[in-house]
């Protein structure tokens, strides 16, 4: 009876102290999966620092942003979302033979084009911003 009451405390102790690190931790928004603002900064597409953008299907991170190549027959397109998961923080990844970018830590996966969570556990919509392209010139910002 003694061992049954002791079990009970401990499991007792336990679900409190989680409840604690729920309420502590996991129930705040994680200020890691919230995107940039006020972005704006300018990429040089002939530099070595983004070799990533050289060919369609390539992306860089920079400055906590995700850019794409994502080119539209021969036009270049590039576009631009926040780099870190909405559900967790992990940094995302864009998977050129599928079109789409994923996250590596629970495969939620999110829209080129809109930045739309297609497959969970995210739920929440990544931050998009502007891309607008001069000559070699990149330019990321917000809206
Ligand atoms: S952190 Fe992105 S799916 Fe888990």
């Amino acid at each position: 009876m003694k061992t049954l009451t002791h079990t009970y405390s401990k499991f007792t102790l336990c679900i409190i102290l989680c409840s604690l690190f729920c309420v502590a931790f996991s129930c705040k928004k994680n200020p890691a999966t919230q995107a940039p603002t006020n972005v704006d900064f300018t990429l040089d597409l002939t530099s070595a620092d983004n070799a990533g953008l050289k060919n369609n299907g390539g992306y860089e991170i920079k400055n906590n942003i995700l850019i794409i190549r994502y080119d539209n027959g021969p036009n270049k397109r590039f576009y631009a979302v926040q780099a870190n998961c909405t559900y967790g923080q992990c940094l995302l990844m864009y998977d050129a033979s599928n079109m789409v970018i994923q996250c590596p830590c629970h495969g939620c996966l999110f829209d080129v084009l809109t930045g739309t969570a297609t497959q969970p556990p995210a739920t929440v919509p990544l931050g998009v911003y502007l891309t607008t392209l001069t000559v070699n010139s990149l330019r990321i910002h917000s809206a």
